[in-house]
């Protein structure tokens, strides 16, 4: 939610996050699986608006319609049920 991710659409994405996930930021999945968390910079500004998994992976130039793939991803590959 810095800057640069902010004016490039992070709230959109964000807001896709939640609505996919079914909670609120700050808030973890009914099976514990998935915590959302927001950060003030990453420090890959120029890959705006950012989102990180488990500080290991990381997406870049996101936008809404990115959200459900990414989940599924993180789903198949950390085995979690999201
Ligand atoms: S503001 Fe998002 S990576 Fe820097």
């Amino acid at each position: 939610m810095g800057t640069a991710c902010h004016v490039r659409g992070a709230k959109d994405v964000l807001t896709e996050m939640e609505k996919k996930l079914g909670i609120k930021e700050g808030e973890t999945t009914p099976d514990l699986a998935v915590t959302l968390e927001t950060v003030g910079c990453v420090g890959c500004c120029a890959l705006a608006p950012v989102a990180t998994v488990n500080d290991q992976e990381l997406y870049g130039e996101l936008s809404p319609g990115m959200v459900e793939d990414i989940i599924a991803t993180t789903r198949s590959e950390h085995g979690t049920h999201v």
